[in-house]
């Protein structure tokens, strides 16, 4: 009873103080304004707490350090520039081609007798790539870009790991490609980089950033050889690809939106945690799902698809691949299989630090001495 009254003091005084103010200057106060506002970034970073240490128990608190440090960049080098030259300029940094040191690494050391990456002998690993990054631990920056002798510039500068969903598409000479989420086009250039594309489709739904793909493509890629690569960009629903396309490429990379938890965690615009966007975000597990479906039904069958993301999150990661298997067995008797990319963690475990445990597909963790990543990718053959 006693506190109830001590309680009721504060509450008459508050009363009787806005009762003195006259009526036209008082301010009633909307009740959601007084709500402490939280930043989309502290709301990202409660949400992982929440799910993440439970999804990665103690690697959580060093994947929780890093994802809020420093990332790592990686340069792509532009083979339309002139590559060599480049190549020499990076070394010259301290740099190394992690995708060509790798290799020749992993098929000059095979472990006890065996061949430690079988399938690169059989030209699973796309061609023809080259990234340079700084060694393990060393946090050197890579100067910007610039125009190269030959009109194009030299190299693309991108999380490094974004390449790995590319390499693991394991293109091959006179192959027809589709990127279906293709915007800004780190990976689009990187597929160009290959060689290997007879023509090449880029899609985004978003309008704004395929004018940004554009731009890219034209910054790297000489007339030419986008001419020579049969290289269409389109704009549009990448869901209905299946309809629009079916049964049409022999290898498609299926890059989905996510929630970009490196982003979400350093920058406000955009970011998929503002309250105004939750539903959005409770349906990106959907919306993935339907996007590689599109993406398996526009595979020939015998072709590839990669799925991959910038999320650590298992709901959007092997629960989207192993969902879409599941309803394309249900609902249109179509075969899909999960190949065997763990010979990945083997090959680049100098550059990158994986995820040692995931269901199906692999995932690179952002490590304070390798801070690439997140970066979730899986390969899959459509057998019919
Ligand atoms: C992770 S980003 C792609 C990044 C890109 N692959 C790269 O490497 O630069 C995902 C993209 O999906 C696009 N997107 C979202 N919904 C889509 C849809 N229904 N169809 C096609 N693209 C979509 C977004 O506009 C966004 O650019």
């Amino acid at each position: 009873m006693a506190a109830l009254v001590v309680r009721g003091v504060p509450g008459v005084l508050k009363r009787a103080h806005f009762a003195t103010i006259p009526r036209r200057h008082r301010h009633k106060k909307k009740w959601a304004a007084t709500e402490p506002k939280f930043p989309a970034t502290q709301l990202a970073l409660q949400n992982f707490d929440m799910t993440y240490s439970v999804q990665f128990g103690d690697l959580w608190p060093s994947i929780r350090v890093s994802l809020l440090s420093e990332q790592k960049y990686g340069a792509l080098v532009n083979n339309f520039a002139a590559w060599d030259h480049v190549s020499g300029k990076l070394e010259k940094l301290g740099a190394r081609d992690f995708v060509n040191d790798s290799i020749s690494h992993g098929e000059l050391e095979p472990e006890s007798g065996q061949t430690a990456t079988p399938s690169l002998a059989s030209g699973t690993c796309s061609p023809n790539l080259r990234c340079f990054t700084f060694t393990r631990g060393d946090v050197s920056r890579f100067p910007p870009a610039r125009l190269g002798s030959l009109g194009v510039m030299d190299y693309y500068l991108m999380d490094a790991a974004s390449l790995l969903p590319v390499l693991a598409l394991g293109l091959q000479s006179g192959d027809t490609v589709l990127d279906l989420c293709a915007a800004p086009g780190g990976k689009t250039l990187a597929l160009l980089q290959t060689g290997c594309c007879r023509n090449l489709a880029a899609n985004d739904l978003s309008t704004s950033r395929t004018v940004r793909l554009q731009k890219v493509l034209h910054s790297y890629v000489p007339q030419d050889i986008r001419d020579r690569n049969r290289v269409r960009v389109t704009s549009w629903d990448g869901r209905k690809w299946g309809e629009l396309e079916g049964d049409t490429y022999d290898r498609v990379l299926v890059d989905v939106p996510c929630t970009t938890d490196r982003h979400s965690l350093h920058e406000e615009e955009n970011n998929i945690f503002q309250r105004s966007r939750k539903k959005e975000r409770q349906m990106l597990p959907m919306l993935q799902m339907q996007l590689l479906a599109a993406g398996l039904l526009a595979t020939k069958p015998g072709g590839h698809v990669v799925y991959s993301t910038c999320s650590l999150s298992h709901l959007q990661n092997e629960y989207v691949v192993q969902g879409t298997i599941e309803f394309l067995a249900n609902q249109y008797s179509i075969k899909v299989q999960v190949e065997d990319l763990s010979y990945f963690r083997k090959l680049f475990m100098d550059t990158f630090s994986f995820f040692p445990s995931c269901q199906v597909g692999e995932l690179v963790i952002p490590n304070l001495l390798a801070n690439f990543g997140p970066m979730y990718f899986c390969k899959m053959c459509r057998l019919t």
